[in-house]
């Protein structure tokens, strides 16, 4: 049996629908409503035309950069996803391995299958962030900020598109929930379990709250010395909004087209944000990056970094660990690629003179 060549992250994508139970391969594949922002998401990347500079010798290409101040090997790191023990046996602890190897930051979700505590035993000197929300019951969401503190992980992201769960066809018609087998690790226990109540993916329903604002931020501030990355930012005018408040970063996102559905392509709503922001944070996006040539582009249109939610989890379904190691290996190849064919040397020589706006 010849063992089929894993070429691009497409191919992963292919062996994961293959490969997981249908119930599986749909959640992680979900959009909401009609899919029309999580088609987009992609989409977008393939309207941009760029400019390719000639003869600047780039036998050298050097893809290093950071974030909050940490180096990291190429500006692409792990997105906050759910469930990982779905895709592999060993979930969050295979994710933390890879991103630990290939010297790049891993936003571990609220949502693991393995706790925050087992997460950063698996990869110790693994670069880390944790992604948050905020639950209707305050303590909750303040008893795991202090764990990730002690644990070392180094940034707070604090999820904010999610005030309800968008609406996912499929999820719905599968009645997608955990296997009793698995649970959502860092809160094992802490709910009050009542018998007979309504579930959503293996939480009691209505416990984040829908009633955060921008003074929640102001708490989590006055909780927590980490910085803060704000999650779920599409217009100039909500990144206007975290400056003000002192965040230390944002994320451009859609959450992968899961929330609401029409929203903007990520990709296209990252310039505005970014000349809103005028240098004052990192600016970081995701959202369909599926090809270096992706990468080269939102860095180009102002990213520090993006990060990839499902293709982690296809590598994972592929071969755990190692899976996700080749992905990565993947994207970081083909960015050097399409660097040196546009004639970029190092990272910081990536900028908007790269792109075609006139097509756009
Ligand atoms: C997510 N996303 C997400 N975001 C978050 O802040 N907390 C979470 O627990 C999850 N869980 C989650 C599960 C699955 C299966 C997916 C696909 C996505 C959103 C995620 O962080 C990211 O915004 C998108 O996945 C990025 O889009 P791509 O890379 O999947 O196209």
């Amino acid at each position: 049996c010849v063992e089929m060549a894993m070429v691009c992250l497409n191919d992963f994508e292919e062996y994961a629908k293959q490969h997981l139970s249908k119930a599986t391969g749909d959640y992680y594949d979900a959009g909401a409503d009609d899919c029309c922002t999580r088609e987009d998401n992609l989409l977008a990347y393939k309207r941009i035309r760029l400019r390719p500079r000639i003869l600047r010798d780039v036998s050298i290409n050097d893809t290093r950069t950071s974030v909050l101040g940490m180096e990291i090997s190429f500006p692409v790191g792990i997105a906050p996803t759910g469930f990982h023990c779905l895709a592999w046996h060993e979930g969050e602890l295979a994710t933390a391995r890879a991103t630990e190897a290939v010297n790049t930051c891993y936003i571990a979700s609220t949502y693991s299958t393995c706790s925050v505590e087992e997460i950063a035993a698996a990869a110790p000197n693994g670069y880390r962030w944790f992604q948050l929300y905020l639950y209707r019951d305050r303590k909750l969401s303040e008893q795991i900020v202090r764990r990730v503190e002690a644990l070392g992980y180094k940034a707070l992201v604090l999820t904010v598109d999610v005030p309800y769960t968008g609406k996912r066809r499929n999820d719905i018609r599968n009645q997608f929930k955990l296997p009793p087998h698995l649970k959502v690790k860092n809160f094992e226990g802490m709910f009050q379990e009542q018998a007979g109540s309504q579930e959503e993916y293996g939480i009691p329903a209505n416990t984040l709250d829908p009633s955060i604002s921008w003074k929640d931020v102001c708490w989590l501030q006055s909780l927590s010395r980490l910085p803060i990355i704000i999650k779920g930012i599409l217009t100039k005018e909500d990144a206007e909004l975290a400056v003000e408040h002192g965040v230390q970063g944002i994320i451009v996102s859609n959450h992968g087209g899961r929330q609401l559905d029409g929203g903007p392509a990520t990709i296209d709503c990252l310039p505005e944000i970014v000349d809103a922001v005028q240098g004052r944070v990192e600016v970081y996006m995701d959202g369909g990056i599926h090809t270096g040539n992706d990468v080269l582009k939102a860095i180009a249109l102002g990213a520090k970094c993006v990060f990839i939610g499902r293709p982690a989890i296809w590598g994972l379904a592929y071969k755990g660990e190692e899976g996700v190691r080749e992905i990565l290996q993947i994207l970081h190849d083909e960015f050097r690629l399409c660097m040196a064919l546009s004639g970029c040397r190092n990272v910081a020589e990536i900028n908007r003179n790269l792109i075609q706006f006139s097509r756009l």
